[in-house]
């Protein structure tokens, strides 16, 4: 049985992942300072977190477990963010963590980021994390997977980091599945006739005007330069049966064809920033956006509002990744004691 601790918890998806998983494991430890993430956690497992802030914890406090998991803040390091690396204090959540691992010693540990903490500064913030980690005794392991080859229907990048103590398990590197579906695409995760987020009378008009229905000068409102033109068409996308994804720099017409680009806070968050389905006119409902996410059907955002469930989403990680990776991670405990 793994013991498990996870730290930064949001709403639980490495839980998620990791109980769907063949790794035999217990929950012995969560921490979230959120307390919006607490009320949805809640909801769902019937547990509170320890919702200290994790730079005040001391490891005597803590239980002793097998393996920590956390998906540690990615703005610091994100391409959407200033890139302040360890200059912000959510960069530094990474050091606590091992400060934590220093002195509990687990046997796994189990991280996940964006994939530019590979190429923050010019790679050293990388090199950093893993000479830390090798520092304590461990054999550090990185992949970049893309959700959308583990029947997710998003194209989210991430890099995930699975250390094993040398002491226990030898130094081995473990060996990542990188695909266990083809690209799957959003078409069949659309629940036709969801109207549960519609689309304000402005956005009527744009999507008229988008799919040639009006013209410019039909308008009831003056088109800024960003808004003027599609920013980009996907390839063979119906414009009156596609996505628009409304970013800060334009908008994007996607097909339902592909797997949709990554769900960020910016472009998730606020009922108007969800994306738009042009057929019928309304948002992806918080229903679609959990299959977009990986998390599973009864799992229930309704103890926050939509504009916090879409936050939250956004920023989980898919539980299908976490229980491929937990699977693999199975599979190099088995060979390792052979
Ligand atoms: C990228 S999110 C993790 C999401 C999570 N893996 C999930 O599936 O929902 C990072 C989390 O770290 C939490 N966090 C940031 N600073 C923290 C701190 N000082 N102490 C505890 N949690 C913190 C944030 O509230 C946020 O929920």
């Amino acid at each position: 049985m793994v013991r498990y601790a996870e730290f930064c918890t949001g709403v639980g998806g490495f839980r998620l992942g990791i109980e769907a998983s063949l790794l035999p494991s217990k929950l012995v430890y969560s921490n979230e300072i959120d307390n919006n993430c607490e009320k949805t956690y809640e909801r769902n497992f019937g547990s509170k977190f320890d919702s200290k802030d994790l730079f005040n914890l001391t490891s005597k406090s803590l239980p002793d477990f097998d393996m920590l998991c956390a998906g540690f803040p990615c703005q610091p390091f994100s391409i959407a963010g200033k890139e302040l690396g360890f200059g912000d204090p959510r960069g530094t959540i990474i050091f606590k963590l091992i400060e934590i691992v220093h002195s509990k010693k687990p046997g796994i540990i189990f991280l996940e980021n964006v994939t530019n903490l590979l190429r923050h500064n010019n790679g050293a913030t990388y090199r950093e994390i893993v000479k830390c980690l090798s520092d304590e005794g461990y054999s550090v392991s990185s992949v970049v997977l893309d959700s959308s080859y583990f029947g997710v229907p998003q194209s989210r990048s991430r890099i995930y980091i699975v250390c094993f103590r040398i002491s226990k398990y030898g130094n081995k590197q473990i060996n990542f599945t990188m695909k266990k579906t083809p690209k799957t695409p959003l078409r069949p995760f659309i629940i036709p006739g969801d109207y549960s987020i519609p689309v304000s009378d402005k956005w009527q008009e744009y999507i008229d005007y988008y799919t040639g229905k009006k013209k410019a000068e039909d308008l009831t409102f003056k088109l800024t330069k960003t808004r003027a033109t599609l920013e980009r068409i996907a390839p063979g996308c119906d414009l009156c049966d596609c996505v628009f994804q409304v970013r800060s720099s334009g908008v994007r017409a996607l097909s339902l064809d592909e797997p949709l680009p990554t769900l960020t806070v910016l472009n998730s968050g606020g009922g108007a920033h969800i994306p738009i389905l042009s057929k019928e006119r309304r948002h992806l409902s918080i229903a679609e956006m959990k299959s977009i996410m990986g998390f599973p059907a009864w799992y229930d955002f309704s103890a926050v509002s939509r504009t916090d469930a879409a936050k939250q989403l956004s920023n989980a990680v898919c539980p299908p990744v976490i229980e491929s990776i937990c699977n693999d991670i199975s599979a190099y405990i088995d060979v390792s004691r052979r």
